[in-house]
């Protein structure tokens, strides 16, 4: 199949990933159909309205509308029929055991594979997926359901994204590499010329070291992450070390590279915390105990409680004292708190019976709904930091970074200010208020 034969593309799943792969191959001139079984969703999208918060991607969708390069419906019969390209983007969530839930993927798989027919489409796996699903589930389900050849009638591909929130466009649009794992090799081969315009780095491989592929990107970043703040927690050891320093030291050196070398109070999201326990779960069924990956997680567990123990440093109790948060969201520019760290320091702080005061630009709707009328929503820095005792740095917001010593020492009752992102420079801060901070104590 050449490029010039793709008349329509359609993607299956208009979550967080569906909907960016879909608006972006729109705004390359494709005709895209996307399906959703949500039928708000399909709805809002049609009326020029994206269900989540992702920078560009309203200027997407509004041009791909007007222009009708994009359409959403729930039907899929509707909008496999004109597409040799399907794309399955539904989500993937995680069991309690750690393991996936592939209840959506295989309803998909159903639904498509009985539309299957004598055209050659090639259908291509982008949800997150454990090694092996793709070819050991959906393509049984495809096969049984069709009653057609995978490989032969219909081609297979797996291709996993590596899309940051926050910046999920400027990802597709300019990645860094493109993974493509393929069944057959002519579909692989199509899959590479869609790409070719994105990225010249391209590398194909077989469908499950694509998707283990997937599963080693975020443990290995996530260990990077794990292991620089290990190393703030030694630094905090002695005096005059400090680990922003050190990280950019070896950062230096090529084979380590500096990014995601940023110490703090530890990862959150909807992909490091969750495909680290796929892939721990993965190994176990295979009876093999990951020790690096367990340890992995439980140093970002651990960096929580070492955050308030940093407090309790200090003041010795946190009984009867006034907490400020600043900072809800997992990361900044976002209103996700999926695994954020701030879920994990307030259930501990919870358990002091001490009031909380938390404050953040865009996530407060969100940490509401799971933390109900437990804590004090604040409207502004300002009232967070109120006549507070104690006030916690958990998510690096510009508006954070620019606060000064003076407004902290005018605001609160006493300012210990633990910062747990390393924005504030401990030297002039330390001449105003109480600074403590991950991965560096200055010389007394
Ligand atoms: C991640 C991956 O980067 C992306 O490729 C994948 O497809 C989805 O998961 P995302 O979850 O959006 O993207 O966030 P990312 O920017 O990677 O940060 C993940 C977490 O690590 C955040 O909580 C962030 O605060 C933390 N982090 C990141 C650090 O603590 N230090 C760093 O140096 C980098």
């Amino acid at each position: 199949m050449k490029l010039d034969d793709i008349k329509q593309i359609s993607i299956i799943g208009l979550g967080y990933v569906g909907l960016v792969t879909a608006l972006c191959l729109a705004s390359k001139g494709y005709m895209v159909r996307g399906v959703d079984t949500s039928p708000e969703i399909v709805k809002s999208l049609n009326h020029n309205k994206i269900p989540f918060h992702e920078p560009q991607l309203n200027d997407l969708l509004k041009t791909s509308l007007k222009s009708k390069s994009f359409t959403a419906s729930n039907d899929v019969s509707e909008v496999i029929q004109e597409s040799k390209l399907v794309f399955i983007s539904v989500d993937t969530p995680a069991n309690p055991d750690g393991g996936i839930d592939l209840t959506s993927i295989k309803k998909v798989s159903q639904d498509l594979g009985a539309q299957l027919d004598d055209t050659f489409r090639i259908i291509t796996v982008r949800s997150t997926v454990i090694p092996g699903t793709t070819d050991g589930v959906i393509l049984p389900i495809l096969e049984r359901e069709s009653n057609l050849k995978a490989g032969v009638d219909f081609g297979l591909c797996v291709n996993p994204e590596f899309l940051r929130e926050g910046s999920a466009v400027n990802d597709f649009l300019h990645p860094d590499r493109i993974i493509i794992g393929y069944l057959d090799s002519s579909s692989g081969d199509f899959l590479e010329q869609l790409y070719e315009p994105f990225s010249k780095n391209i590398f194909k491989t077989n469908l499950r070291t694509a998707e283990m592929i997937k599963y080693t990107n975020n443990a290995f970043l996530a260990t990077k992450v794990s292991f620089i703040n290990e190393i703030a927690n030694i630094c905090r050891l002695t005096e005059g070390i400090d680990v922003m320093e050190v990280a950019h030291g070896i950062g230096m050196d090529e084979r380590i590279s500096s990014l995601f070398l940023r110490a703090g109070c530890g990862f959150g999201g909807s992909c490091f915390p969750k495909d680290l326990r796929g892939l721990i779960h993965f190994a176990k069924e295979h009876h093999y105990s990951p020790i690096l990956l367990e340890a992995t997680l439980r140093l970002n567990d651990f960096q929580a409680r070492y955050l308030i123990d940093l407090a309790l440093s200090e003041i010795a109790s946190l009984e009867n004292k006034k907490i400020a948060i600043l900072g809800l969201a997992f990361k900044p520019n976002t209103s996700d708190m999926r695994e954020a760290v701030s879920i994990r320091v307030i259930n501990r702080l919870l358990q002091y019976k001490t009031p909380l005061s938390v404050y953040d630009p865009v996530a407060i709707p969100n940490t509401r709904a799971i933390f109900g009328s437990k804590l004090t929503y604040c409207s502004s820095i300002e009232d967070c930091l109120k006549d507070a005792d104690v006030c916690f740095v958990i998510t690096e917001w510009d508006e954070f970074k620019s606060l000064t010593p003076g407004q902290f020492k005018s605001l609160m009752k006493t300012p210990v200010i633990i910062d747990g992102r390393k924005i504030y420079d401990v030297e002039s801060f330390s001449k105003e208020v109480t600074l403590m901070q991950i991965g560096f104590k200055p010389i007394s």
